[in-house]
């Protein structure tokens, strides 16, 4: 079946082997071995992503604009048309595809082990976004409309919250309690973006660790994993990257004394990220970096709450508390960034 999804891609190569990378929480990554190298093919998920011929459209306008900047280090994610001419290839079980370049010589990252890293991927996201400063985001689609919009979190929060079993509100009363006293600030990013004081840009969205691709040296070569790219604000992936970079625990740990804020990482993170976007980004934009690490740790931590108030139906949970767990987890950090950014 791989060799004839390929083959819809690059029906001049042989394919000799392939193998199942990653089979992700979004997508099935394989990698292919051909008679003129290695590609890496991916089914994109279309439950979680309604608009795939739109996502495949922004990662190649991005790819394209990356591709011609000489300036831009890093290596660009290179997709193929199918045989049809899109750049994705729609299969007879109703999946879509798409196939890239693979990159070399690398690594992925899944847990910070030193300063150095939390430096080195501030680079690399605060690179990429920085490459971006000229590109037209409003060229892009929302791929997953309100992604980041906190006051649409927040209308899902409430609309839940009057409809949950009462053993469950029980349960989550005092992470129901904090969410609800920090609404307010929680709101001010979406509110400065709307009045105009924070531009939009394209953001990655899903700026975590392992979406970097690293040498043997611990040296950034790429950005991968382009398919939650949309127009948005800096805060966005500054956010998202100080959430899981920074967190000393994973994000279902139930010990909540082992989730501190790693303020060393932090440090280095945000010097790293400056060191990109220095120039680009304003004032604003900059001062308000530490509330973007608290935003989006908060916004996924209302998320978790929701889920669990709603019966679990949005996170695979592996437990029946799992995902009241992760709310906790996500909102103690939220309180350690706090107490350190503020
Ligand atoms: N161009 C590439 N070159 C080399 N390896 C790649 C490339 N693209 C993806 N990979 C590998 O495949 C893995 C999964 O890719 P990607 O992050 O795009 O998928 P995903 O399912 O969206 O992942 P997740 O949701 O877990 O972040 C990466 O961690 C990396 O190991
Ligand atoms: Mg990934």
């Amino acid at each position: 079946m791989i060799k004839k999804i390929f083959g819809e891609f690059l029906p001049e190569y042989k394919m000799f082997n392939s193998r199942l990378l990653i089979s992700g929480h979004i997508s099935d990554t394989y990698l292919i071995e051909s008679d003129k190298g290695l590609f890496v093919l991916q089914k994109l998920n279309h439950y979680v992503f309604p608009n795939i011929p739109g996502l495949m459209q922004n990662k190649v306008l991005v790819a394209a604009h990356l591709a011609q900047d000489k300036m831009f280090l890093h290596q660009v994610l290179r997709f193929y048309p199918a045989k049809n001419n899109l750049y994705y290839f729609y299969d007879d079980n109703g999946n879509y595809w798409n196939l890239m370049d693979h990159i070399g010589n690398s690594k992925v990252l899944n847990k910070t082990e030193n300063a150095q890293q939390a430096h080195e991927a501030g680079k690399a996201f605060g690179h990429f976004i920085s490459h971006l400063n000229h590109f037209d985001a409003n060229q892009l689609i929302e791929v997953i409309p309100g992604f980041h919009k906190m006051s649409f979190r927040f209308q899902q929060f409430d609309q839940t919250l009057t409809l949950a079993l009462p053993e469950r509100r029980k349960m989550a009363d005092q992470w129901i309690e904090q969410v609800l006293s920090q609404r307010e600030k929680m709101h001010q990013l979406q509110y400065l973006h709307e009045a105009g004081e924070i531009p939009l840009r394209v953001t990655h969205n899903d700026t975590k660790l392992s979406n970097i691709l690293f040498d043997e040296n611990d040296r950034a070569l790429a950005v991968i994993d382009w398919d939650t790219l949309m127009p948005g604000i800096v805060h966005y992936d500054f956010g998202d990257s100080v959430r899981s970079i920074c967190s000393t625990a994973v994000e279902d740990e139930t010990d909540l004394n082992k989730v501190q804020f790693n303020t060393e990482f932090y440090q280095n993170y945000h010097r790293g990220f400056l060191s990109e976007v220095e120039t680009i980004l304003s004032a604003t934009e900059k001062e308000l970096l530490p509330l973007a690490a608290q935003t989006i740790t908060f916004i996924m931590g209302l998320r978790f709450l929701t889920d669990f108030l709603n019966g679990d139906i949005y996170y695979k949970t592996k437990y029946p508390e799992h995902n009241l767990h992760r709310a906790a987890n996500q909102l103690t950090l939220v309180n350690r960034m706090q107490s350190v950014l503020e």
